[in-house]
């Protein structure tokens, strides 16, 4: 049914000074979850005053935030300590994805899955499965049920991992043929090809890869780059022909507008500029970065104004270690802080929104309030802890309450989450 979200709306364009803001304003959601009007309440049209209405008064009404890079199957395993990446991915990693190759468990972990997203105020995401077929229709279809704009795909892995989390080749690009015949472009689901990385895909994977990404219409691919330092050097002795890590994907033709790639924390100028001139995305994951050792992320160095590399940020659970796209800015500052960078809290709800949005090609239906779009939206408590609320008494400015919510916030202040005008979270009641 139509109905009408009143609060303080929130909402930007094509970048962070591009600023939409209501302190007191309305959404009009159409019965097939798009946005049908919004603007300031004193404005909203008479014949749509006497609808139903969710009033959260001075709360923020904002996009929900868009994950661009999260994976599924590892969904209970945050805070499993590894030494590196590489240790980590072996000693907790490939046994807990294993499991997905049943299908009652994949599809039990995909309700809860996406119940978490929604909990921490995620209405959108870019994931990875497990390397089962089985892990991938279970989310696709738990998705399609929520009406979500989700793209995922079979992981791709052909080598240096256990039995149970390998394919080969041939079965991957079947397999993946399959599930982008089943549900891209199924209500708001899209397909993403998924080799894992370059240290579990041989040549002749990344190469069906890279025929896949140009075969398969409007599909995205990803994959990780330039994460740790074992694992530069492991990709180095692997394909010692390559001029560096972004070389040997772009060999297979894994470079594109439609690619993006998780991390890339250790980037030469040169891999900056392919990336650039192909563009490539590339995915910053602050708390994963600093959980495995990983590294700094420079995002001022990617986004060098003479070759700009398109960058958007994710929580990379499991092994990033919190759901919360709000505790991923407030990381994503300290890690730029460190790397000698100060981003603002505009600069990055705007990357978690409507910036995400762009990087995974669904900002035509999410990742702002405009009408047309669908009614994903979260609302953000920021009084929602006593800390909190102690902070706005000092805040007086939107940049303010922004970045008290970021570093302070978490599934806490999320006050309500909507998925195609449907809410599908509720913070019962307030909580210290
Ligand atoms: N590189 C390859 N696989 C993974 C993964 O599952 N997580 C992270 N953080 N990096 C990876
Ligand atoms: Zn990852």
């Amino acid at each position: 049914m139509t109905h009408v979200i009143k609060g303080q709306t929130l909402s930007f364009g094509t970048s962070h000074l591009h600023v939409k803001h209501e302190q007191k304003g309305a959404i009009v959601v159409a019965d097939d979850g798009t946005i049908l009007w919004s603007g300031p309440q004193p404005l909203l049209p008479h014949g749509f005053r006497q609808l139903p209405c969710d009033d959260f008064g001075s709360q923020i009404v904002m996009p929900g935030f868009v994950d661009a890079h999260i994976h599924f199957p590892q969904y209970r395993m945050l805070a499993a300590p590894g030494k590196d990446l590489l240790d980590w991915l072996t000693r907790f990693t490939f046994p807990e994805e294993s499991r997905y190759a049943d299908p009652a468990f994949a599809a039990a972990a995909a309700d809860v899955f996406l119940s978490r997203l929604y909990a921490h105020g995620t209405t959108s995401a870019l994931a990875f499965c497990s390397v089962h077929k089985t892990c991938a229709d279970a989310l696709f279809s738990a998705a399609a049920a929520r009406n979500m704009a989700l793209i995922t795909g079979k992981t791709m892995m052909d080598r240096n991992a256990i039995p149970a989390v390998q394919d080969d080749p041939e079965t991957g690009a079947r397999e993946s043929t399959e599930l982008y015949s089943a549900w891209h472009g199924k209500g708001r689901l899209r397909y993403a090809v998924t080799p894992r990385f370059a240290v579990t895909s041989t040549e002749a994977q990344l190469k069906i890869s890279g025929e896949l990404l140009a075969s398969l219409d409007g599909a995205l691919m990803q994959t990780h780059l330039s994460e740790s330092p074992g694992e530069i050097a492991f990709v180095k002795q692997l394909f010692p022909d390559a001029r560096d890590y972004t070389d040997v994907y772009d060999r297979f033709g894994l470079l594109s507008n439609r690619s993006l790639f998780a991390h890339g924390i250790h980037l030469s100028e040169r891999e900056c500029a392919r990336l650039s001139e192909s563009g490539s995305g590339v995915v910053h994951c602050p708390t994963s970065n600093t959980f495995l050792g990983s590294g700094l992320m420079p995002m001022s160095h990617l986004r060098k104004i003479s070759r700009p590399v398109a960058v958007g940020i994710a929580t990379d659970v499991g092994g990033g270690t919190n759901y919360s796209m709000l505790a991923t800015l407030g990381e994503a500052y300290k890690v730029q802080m460190l790397a000698g960078y100060k981003p603002t809290a505009a600069e990055l709800f705007h990357m978690a929104t409507q910036g995400n949005a762009e990087r995974l090609h669904i900002s035509h239906e999410t990742g702002s309030i405009d009408t047309g779009k669908f009614a994903d939206l979260v609302v953000l408590d920021p009084n929602a802890t006593p800390v909190l609320a102690s902070r706005q008494e000092l805040s007086n400015s939107l940049e303010d309450v922004l970045f008290s919510l970021m570093i302070l916030g978490d599934d806490r202040a999320i006050r309500a989450t909507y998925v195609a005008g449907r809410k599908v979270h509720e913070r019962v009641s307030p909580q210290a």
